[in-house]
């Protein structure tokens, strides 16, 4: 059942419940009302009853008493003691001393009343059918049984109209949804989009939505683009070696470079898979062990240091250094920053600090090379960029992509700023956190075990 019919039903079935309540108070209401007149009207027969009785009783030779004077639709029964002085003639069975009151008895209402008639008290009995009271109230029944079901039916009829125009909006968004799921331009703007009631919004939430998964869509495919463009060029390199070795004569001098130069296209793809792999982040999940930057910053410095003996790299640390994190992933951030110093920078002098300031630990790395151009300063993370393709030699353009992936990871801050006079700086502020008693022993344990 669509939502237009179970609208239209919905109302139809309120209508009925709020008419059979309604008319559930009402009858109730009139009910007591037709009682409460006819006691009134009965009330007002008994003084008339009186005079009447007492004038006949009072003429000099009182005949047999009439009721002539009173309203035929009521029975009449007028007693002393247990003396029947007169009756109407059918006077309903109302047992003779019946206490006063007014009260149902024997399908009549019935009021008793004490009256002076001849100077003696007496007891009126009149009486007025049951009938007089539940006719009204059956008509009233009547009626409703007939109205009750047309107005349901009458709602139903606008409900689905109504119901059909209010969700005119919904049908178009849905057609559009299912044209943009068919290849239609995920920046198309939505029917309804921009309106401020529910389904307006509905619209601007999906065309947002859409319109982030276009982006998303697009940078996928400029990432895939760029991965296959870097991978095709070692390719290439690499088949042509082979061919030459196969069809030229070589010594095995000649054999050998040429094996040297595709392990070294080997190793640039190799490089690459890797890169891609961890930036594409779904290998293994991101570990919070605790760990001492400071070392592990000094590790990469000796390591660089090592390989790139020519660049004088300053390296500093103070305060407590210690941060919750994955050791793989932070190894590889500290790793590509610095090793851009090395790469990017032309040999220029480079300082390294880590310092435990409060409420964070900061890595510092910075370089007095040329530094970036200004615009390049905010796109230095997205995978592939390099801001100097002529200058960027064996890099892939991922190193900053994966450092980025990997502060998101430890929620730490990663910025770049171009120093005064050149140069590169690079900062990465992990906030710290409260480090677990057991997480902090097994802490100074490994230090202990792994001095400097
Ligand atoms: N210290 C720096 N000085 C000058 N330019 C830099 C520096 N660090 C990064 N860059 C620029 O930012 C670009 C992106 O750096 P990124 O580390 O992502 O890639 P890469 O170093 O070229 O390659 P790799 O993937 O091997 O790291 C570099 O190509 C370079 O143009
Ligand atoms: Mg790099």
């Amino acid at each position: 059942m669509n939502i237009r019919l179970r609208l239209a039903l919905g109302m139809a079935c309120v209508t009925v419940l709020v008419v059979v309540m309604v008319a559930a108070v009402q009858f109730l209401a009139l009910r007591s009302f037709l009682s409460l007149s006819e006691h009134e009207r009965l009330e007002t027969l008994v003084p008339a009853l009186e005079a009447s009785l007492d004038a006949q009783l009072r003429r000099p030779a009182p005949a047999v008493l009439s009721l002539a004077a009173l309203p035929r639709n009521v029975d009449i029964r007028v007693l002393r003691g247990a003396q029947v002085l007169v009756q109407s003639s059918e006077f309903p069975a109302v047992p003779p001393r019946t206490p006063p009151g007014y009260q149902p008895i024997a399908g009549h209402n019935v009021l008793i009343a004490p009256i002076i008639v001849g100077g003696q008290v007496a007891t009126a009995q009149l009486a007025s059918d049951l009938l007089g009271v539940l006719n009204p109230l059956k008509a009233y029944l009547r009626a409703l049984a007939i109205t009750a079901p047309a107005a349901a039916l009458l709602v139903a009829l606008l409900g689905f109209v109504f119901a059909g125009r209010l969700l005119r909006p919904l049908s178009h968004l849905e057609s559009a949804a299912a044209w943009l799921g068919q290849g239609g331009d995920l920046r198309t703007i939505l029917p309804g989009a921009g309106r401020s009631d529910e389904l307006g919004r509905l619209a601007s939430t999906l065309q947002a939505t859409f319109a982030q998964l276009a982006e998303l869509r697009e940078r996928e495919a400029e990432f895939t683009q760029a991965a296959a463009h870097d991978l095709r060029s070692p390719l290439a390199a690499l088949k042509t070696r082979l061919q030459g070795a196969l069809v030229g004569a070589r010594t095995p001098q000649e054999l050998r470079e040429d094996m040297r130069e595709a392990l070294s296209d080997v190793e640039r793809m190799r490089r690459l898979t890797e890169d891609l792999l961890l930036l594409a982040g779904g290998e293994r999940e991101v570990q919070r062990l605790p760990l001492n930057l400071a070392h592990l910053t000094g590790e990469v410095v000796d390591r660089l240091r090592e390989r790139t003996p020519d660049v004088r790299l300053d390296f500093e640390t103070w305060g407590d250094t210690r941060v919750l994190g994955d050791e793989l992933l932070l190894m590889h951030l500290v790793e590509n920053i610095i090793e851009n110093g090395f790469r990017h920078g032309q040999g220029a002098d480079m300082q390294v600090c880590v310092g435990g300031e409060p409420g964070l630990v900061r890595l510092e790395v910075r370089d007095s090379g040329p530094g970036v151009p200004p615009e390049a300063l905010e796109r230095l993370t997205e995978p592939f960029y390099r801001a100097d393709p002529a200058r960027a030699g064996e890099g892939n353009g991922l190193g900053l992509a994966i450092a980025r992936r990997a502060a998101l990871a430890h929620s730490a801050a990663l910025r770049f700023v171009n120093r005064q006079p050149s140069g590169l700086q690079v900062s990465v502020d992990f906030a710290r956190q409260p480090v677990a008693q057991p997480e902090l022993q097994a802490q100074e344990l490994q230090m202990k075990k792994s001095p400097g």
